[in-house]
């Protein structure tokens, strides 16, 4: 049966929280300049991939944007928030995660675009100081302030439809477990009441929602992993999806781990080490915010390798992730790791890598295919947490019931299968009879 999917007729507004930043900067660039024709949207399954329909022998293999209804790139307007008062364009000068030329061939469309003032607290990004920030009674006002903001860019813009998708910084560590997360009503109260529970980042999420706007949460921040924002999303019909855009080791992390665990190969130790000198990694080298990336990064391995299945192969095995800033190495981020396996009767191998890579060139076709995918689940009534998307997280989301799933692979076959099943076409399970 093929879902009902409504047609993406009108303009789809994209609100970034941390519109400014290295990642959201790139993704807006880049958007522009393909949409130019300028360059191509490589890293982007929704604009480069295709998806097999049927059997094998029938040769059907459709770009996934000629399978789903998905919003054109012409339709986009983008928007947002930030603790800076500069424009996109100074700010993509700035983070030099692009070549001056490629910014100056957006310069106009970037130079217009400029950020409405944060909902910001330095208690919760120790290293930032926010100098654009609206001021309010307490957090419950601030977040209806960030709804005037978004009903006010609706109208504008003349928008049909909006996603929002946060691109700010890393938060301080909260746990999961505090009683004002347990319903809309206790969270309620704890904004009105300014509670510390509350960071920015959940009244941008608790807003987004209300307005009947689905949410990405791209950093690791607690944010809508919480019951109340999770019901809140259910109650009004709208799909969230979180966290933490998986991009450069971590990725490899889901990709190395499941080759382990498919050869029943041993694990002793995983060692990962980072330096990046973006903002990113400034606020990171503060201990809180890591706290928060270090959980994420270190969840994925275990729900994979299942230690509690196969506790002669991974029951003991140590694992330590660092972050170190570094001013010179600027975006392009280094990674490190080694791994310590072991084979047949015991015997230790080491597995080496090292990875230079551009951490928002990954991330930017991340939260285009994001943005577009929670788009498409939206106008087809898929409400609360989209695990289909977990593909592109570190920390996906999931239910209470269930464990996540971080094998890279598995990720992409579940996004695929989603979509066959969205328009009405067979499931691929790979088995011989299917051919
Ligand atoms: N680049 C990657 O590969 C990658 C991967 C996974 C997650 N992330 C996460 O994505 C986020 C963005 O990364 P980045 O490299 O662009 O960082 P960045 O520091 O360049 O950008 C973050 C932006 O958010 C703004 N900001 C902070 N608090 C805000 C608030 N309360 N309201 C509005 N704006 C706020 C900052 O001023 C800044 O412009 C970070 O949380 C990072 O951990 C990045």
């Amino acid at each position: 049966m093929k879902t009902k999917i409504k047609n993406p007729k009108g303009k789809l507004g994209i609100l970034i929280a941390g519109i400014n930043g290295a990642v959201a900067t790139t993704f807006i660039a880049g958007t522009l300049a393909i949409r130019k024709g300028l360059s191509q949207p490589i890293g982007s399954l929704t604009q480069m991939a295709t998806i097999r329909i049927g059997k094998r022998i029938e040769n059907q293999f459709p770009r996934i944007k000629d399978f789903v209804p998905l919003a054109g790139l012409d339709s986009i307007v983008f928007g947002g928030w930030d603790i800076r008062n500069e424009s996109c364009f100074e700010s993509a000068l700035y983070h030099e995660v692009l070549s001056k030329d490629h910014v100056m061939q957006v310069r106009d469309e970037l130079e217009n675009l400029r950020p409405m003032p944060g909902v910001f607290n330095q208690k919760y990004v120790v290293r930032l100081k926010g100098k654009f920030v609206k001021k309010g009674e307490n957090k419950y006002d601030l977040m209806q302030q960030l709804r005037q903001d978004i009903r006010e860019f609706k109208s504008k813009n003349k928008l049909d439809r909006m996603v929002m998708v946060w691109c700010g910084s890393t938060e301080i560590f909260l746990k999961s477990d505090h009683q004002a997360y347990g319903t809309i009503k206790s969270f309620e109260k704890a904004m009105k009441e300014n509670d510390d529970c509350i960071s920015p980042s959940m009244l941008y999420a608790y807003a987004a929602l209300s307005e009947n706007i689905p949410y990405i949460n791209g950093a690791p921040n607690l944010t809508i992993d919480v019951p109340a924002i999770s019901q809140l999303a259910l109650n009004d019909k709208l799909p969230i999806a979180g966290k933490d855009f998986k991009t450069g080791q971590t990725m490899m992390k889901t990709v190395l781990a499941p080759m382990l665990k498919a050869r029943m190969l041993g694990l002793s130790g995983w060692f990962s080490s980072n330096i990046l000198g973006n903002r990113d990694g400034e606020v990171l080298d503060d201990p809180g915010s890591f706290r928060t990336k270090e959980e994420s990064k270190l969840s994925v391995i275990d729900s994979i390798l299942q230690p509690d299945l196969y506790p002669e192969l991974y029951d003991d095995y140590y694992h330590k992730v660092s972050i170190h800033y570094y001013p010179p190495k600027g975006d392009n981020k280094e990674s490190w790791d080694n791994i310590n396996i072991f084979g047949w009767m015991g015997y230790p191998m080491e597995l080496k890598m090292n990875f230079l890579c551009r951490d928002s060139i990954l991330a930017a076709p991340v939260v285009l295919d994001l943005v577009l995918f929670i788009d498409l689940a939206q106008r087809a009534n898929m409400s609360g947490i989209q695990e289909w998307l977990s593909f592109y997280f570190k920390s996906p989301m999931h239910s209470p019931n269930t464990v996540p799933e971080n094998d890279l692979f598995i990720q992409l076959m579940k996004l695929k299968n989603t979509l066959r099943r969205m328009m009405g076409e067979k499931i691929i399970s790979h088995v011989e009879e299917e051919i």
